[in-house]
């Protein structure tokens, strides 16, 4: 078969010649009632029969891979989608570099690598278990279609990352298959594995946050992970990158169409002061420091997710040839990182200094300086709009000390300039620095749908262009079918 192309005659859509690998077709086959039942019980809350204009993958050419179309959600073709094998692939970076990438996994790094297997496909169910209530309270149709765009994709990744398990791992990949299924985001008995996957995701200011912020921490790790010398994982994180840049996108447009009404709105009042936030707030938008406060939730939290700064994880991982670093064919070194040190801030007697540690050690640091770069891009372009308002107030990212819960930082308490505080201090300011009840009461009393087709929520400016360059008043969802 043509690998560039997807197999649709088959239940599953696949590129990677199911119907001839008979046990793993038999396993998935048996994974997928649950899955559906996972999505009726878990996906979006109502929509189900409501037609979704959505893409489907119907190739990997990185040249023109999806097709759009009206679909009912519960009917998407979730399918098994690998990026085409590279010939005389070789592992980039560890100590086996320059070796021939496995085609089956390594014995000695079985363990290791299910575990970064699970905890990558952990989080895609986790993603749309967080937004099912979003639905309810689209600003417009077409937001309406992008969130249902996300959940799908999260949907089709969790398949990804179950392929690799079935595939590769035996019994215990199919028992780690049905685990992704059992775990609930934020449940108390059985929550998703990491922390900002069990968190809220209460109205479309976070949900744009969290597909800025948090789908950008997904980007790093399917980075590193399609370095992998595992071919098959490689070839897996290579195809869902091409899906995660909407979803970045979904995120980074959202927050600028929002900052952007904001700027109107306040421009049409003659509000020319951003702090004067009951008067913003009586034009039905959401004043900048809000913006600002959500933007700091999100962003230390998706800090949270690259782990400890120094970690022998990381470094192990790294040497066995599993994981590598963000762009790691790029990076002009010897890759296997023997003499080299890396700057990592550290925590010295309650003061925040920077230290040099041994490279190996300092992967997970690494990658998060990696995505705090590829964060700020976002913001400076939020800037931009808020510039071209006339407007002094600016965006930007608080200190990566500031509100953390994992790793050096979790220790302390430390404003968003990354000064420590004391705990009582931290208590008296939280309220300026994070979203207080009372802000997050006003974000959700603007979250009213609007679903005639070109019509937008008061706290929202339309996109400047639609989604397969539908013009703006395309009716996205046809919500009664
Ligand atoms: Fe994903
Ligand atoms: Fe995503």
């Amino acid at each position: 078969m043509n690998i560039m192309n997807v197999d649709y005659s088959t239940k599953i859509p696949n590129n990677v010649n199911l119907s001839e690998d008979r046990q793993v077709l038999k396993a998935l086959e048996g994974w997928h009632p649950g899955y559906i039942d996972w999505w009726n019980d878990m996906g979006p809350d109502g929509f189900q029969q409501s037609l979704v204009y959505l893409r489907t993958a119907y190739s990997v050419d990185p040249r023109g891979w999806a097709k759009f179309d009206y679909v009912k959600m519960p009917d998407y073709r979730w399918g098994i989608l690998l990026a085409p094998q590279e010939e005389n692939r070789v592992i980039p970076f560890g100590e086996n570099y320059g070796e021939p990438a496995w085609q089956e996994v390594p014995g000695e790094h079985r363990a290791m690598l299910r575990r970064l297997i699970v905890i990558q496909g952990d989080t895609e169910p986790a993603s749309v278990e967080q937004q099912r209530h979003l639905g309810k309270t689209a600003p417009s149709l077409y937001d309406l279609r992008n969130l249902f765009q996300v959940n799908v994709e999260e949907g089709r990744h969790l398949w990804a990352m179950v392929y690799l398990l079935q595939k590769y791992f035996g019994r215990d990949g199919r028992e780690e298959a049905d685990e992704l299924l059992r775990r609930r985001s934020g449940d108390a008995d059985s929550p998703r594995m990491l922390g900002a996957f069990n968190e809220a995701t209460p109205d479309w200011l976070s949900f744009f946050m969290f597909t800025y912020f948090t789908d950008r921490d997904g980007k790093m790790q399917l980075h590193s992970l399609a370095q992998s010398g595992f071919d098959p994982l490689s070839r897996t994180c290579r195809f869902m990158l091409t899906e995660e840049a909407h979803h970045m996108f979904v995120g980074e447009t959202g927050i600028s169409r929002v900052v952007q009404r904001t700027c109107e709105a306040m421009k049409e009042a003659g509000i020319t002061d951003p702090t004067d936030i009951a008067k913003v707030r009586a034009l039905g938008v959401i004043d900048l420091p809000t913006i600002q406060k959500k933007l700091h939730l999100h962003y230390s939290l998706s800090l949270d997710l690259f782990g400890s700064e120094v970690s022998t994880n990381a470094a192990n991982a790294f040497n066995a040839g599993i994981k590598g670093r963000y762009k790691e064919t790029q990076i002009d070194d010897d890759h296997q990182l023997k003499n080299a040190t890396y700057p990592v801030l550290r925590l010295k007697d309650g003061a925040i200094v920077q230290e040099e540690v041994p490279a190996l050690s300092a992967l997970n640091m690494r990658l998060r300086d990696d995505f705090v770069g590829d964060a700020n891009a976002g913001v400076t372009r939020w800037n931009r709009v808020l510039e071209r308002a006339g407007l002094q107030f600016r965006l930007r990212l608080p200190h990566v000390a500031f509100n953390r819960r994992i790793g050096e930082f979790a220790a302390i308490r430390a404003d968003t300039d990354g000064r420590p505080m004391s705990g009582e201090r931290w208590q008296a300011d939280r309220e300026t620095m994070l979203p207080s009840a009372d802000d997050n009461r006003f974000i959700q009393s603007l979250m009213q749908p609007v679903h005639a087709p070109g019509g937008f929520a008061s706290w929202i400016a339309p996109p400047r262009i639609g989604i397969d360059n539908k013009p703006g008043d395309f009716e996205y969802v046809k919500i009664e079918a």
